[in-house]
């Protein structure tokens, strides 16, 4: 009949502690209330201490109660265990301080503080077991969320490496980083929805509470697994339904974990997974295909003067202080149109002048632009001898010169160039002359088919 009190006395601690709280505070404020001569408030601050010390211990009390009906970890509590135990003891102290005393000395003042800060200090650490520890700085703008070292930080899944992947440890670098993705927010030591606590191995394996969500060696029979495969619309469906799902790949994981007999230590080569299962999960350290800019990225107004002359210009990829900038729109661009470019010269890194009125005298101006990474002279007036120039621009990967008046000599010219990646001359005089001598090699591909070439649909698009 009475086992309710207990967790219930457990459950009053959230309540209880505003209670030392704020006699404490109170007492501690009245030592530094300016009084003359003999001050009267004596009593009321050693009351308070006397007040505030039994609340911190009953508060104390439902505190431990609450960790041991709770499932807090005490890894978790132990800080916020002790401060509050100093504070109690430390109420009392200043009490019997206070009590002996004639008057208010330095001593009891400084200890008051002394006291307030470690009352402080053991709020802010049961705040964190209740609200979670980012609390307060997850509403922080993120630049002074990095200032706290707090910035959030997403959680990634798993992280596998080309040439490590074999021996990753299945539990700890796959299956429990699955979980923490998709299953810690509503299910760690703060917030156990269902009672469970997905966030560690000892903690999942002692269920939720409906018992045991693991059987080793039975998927089936663990509703880890098997409430993941449950129909959308069951409302036993993990996670619930408006959350992100795990990936069929990963509940595939969670289930070989569990058949292999859901082992703590154990590599994905021991367990047999195949590198088709992990795949996705295996980071591939791509070379970014445009320059690292230090560039920030530009405001859309200060693209406005590029978009009034007819030219289409957005960043290169979201967040990128690059841009893409094409003149498809704009025909009659001529080189002295250059002028409108100068002013994001330097954050060119794709220009697409197909279809202008450029000249070999814009070549000048493009070995400028230190991002230049793709260049379309598609269907322009450039003739090439100009062209072996930019074979000096440190970036430049794609240059298409298709329906231009471009020979093979010419492109080879471009061979010193050390960036170049792809040369595209279809429809030109070295197509013609690759149609007739063969294979030409270069240091780049060439890809000039002897087939003229059909007007690409992309060649038109109005942006
Ligand atoms: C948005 C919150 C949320 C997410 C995310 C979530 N769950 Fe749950 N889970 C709940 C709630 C609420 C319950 C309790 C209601 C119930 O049993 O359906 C629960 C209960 C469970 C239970 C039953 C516990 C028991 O003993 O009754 C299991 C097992 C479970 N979840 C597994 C998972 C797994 C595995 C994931 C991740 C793949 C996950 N959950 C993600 C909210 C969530």
């Amino acid at each position: 009949m009475t086992e309710f009190l207990l967790p219930f006395l457990g459950r009053m601690h959230p309540v209880l502690v505003h209670l030392p709280i704020g006699i404490l505070i109170f007492g501690i404020l009245l030592c530094f209330f300016p009084q003359k001569g003999k001050n009267p408030l004596l009593p009321s601050i050693r009351l308070a201490f006397l007040i505030g010390g039994i609340a911190a211990l009953a508060a104390g009390g439902s505190g431990f109660l609450q960790y041991q009906w709770e499932g807090f970890a005490w890894e978790d509590v132990q800080l916020h265990l002790f401060g509050g135990v100093i504070t109690a003891v430390g109420s009392f102290g200043l009490y019997s301080l206070v009590k002996n005393a004639e008057a208010l000395t330095t001593k009891i003042r400084v200890l008051a503080l002394v006291l307030g800060l470690i009352l402080g200090i053991t709020g802010h650490w049961g705040g964190n077991l209740t609200h979670g520890e980012g609390y307060f700085t997850e509403v922080l703008p993120a630049d002074l969320q990095s200032l706290f070292g707090a910035s959030a930080q997403p959680e990634l899944g798993p992280q596998l490496t080309e040439e490590t992947w074999e021996n990753a440890q299945l539990y700890a670098e796959v299956i429990q980083p699955i979980l923490n993705k998709n299953c810690k927010s509503c299910h760690n030591p703060r917030n156990r929805k269902g009672e469970l606590d997905l966030s560690s191995l000892a903690a999942l394996k002692k269920g939720g509470e409906d018992g045991l969500v693991l059987t080793a060696g039975d998927a089936a029979h663990s509703e880890l697994f098997a409430r993941l495969i449950l129909p959308k619309e069951d409302e036993k469906h993990m996670p619930p339904t408006e959350k992100n799902q795990p990936s069929k790949e990963e509940i595939t994981l969670i289930e070989s974990w569990i058949k292999g007999g859901a082992k703590e230590s154990g590599t994905l080569a021991e367990a047999e997974i195949s590198k088709n299962q992990v795949e996705r999960f295996i980071l591939k350290n791509e070379i970014p295909f445009y320059p690292i800019s230090a560039l920030p990225p530009l405001a859309a107004d200060s693209l406005a003067g590029l978009k009034e002359a007819g030219l289409f210009a957005e960043a290169v990829e979201s967040g990128s202080g690059l841009l893409k900038v094409s003149c498809i729109n704009l025909p009659s661009f001529q080189d002295s149109d250059w002028r409108i470019l100068e002013s994001v010269q330097s954050r060119i890194a794709y220009l697409d002048l197909t279809g202008t009125q450029v000249t070999d005298a814009v070549v000048e101006q493009l070995t400028a632009l230190p991002n230049l990474t793709v260049l379309k002279l598609n269907s322009t007036g450039i003739t090439g001898n100009s062209l072996k120039k930019l074979a000096q621009t440190k970036n430049l990967k794609l240059l298409y010169l298709n329906k231009t008046g471009i020979n093979l000599s010419q492109i080879q010219a471009l061979g010193s160039s050390k960036s170049l990646q792809k040369v595209f001359a279809f429809d030109t005089p070295a197509s013609r002359e690759l149609a007739t001598s063969g294979k030409a090699i270069f240091p780049f591909i060439l890809e000039a088919g002897s087939y003229s070439l059909p007007k690409l649909a992309t060649d038109s698009i109005v942006y």
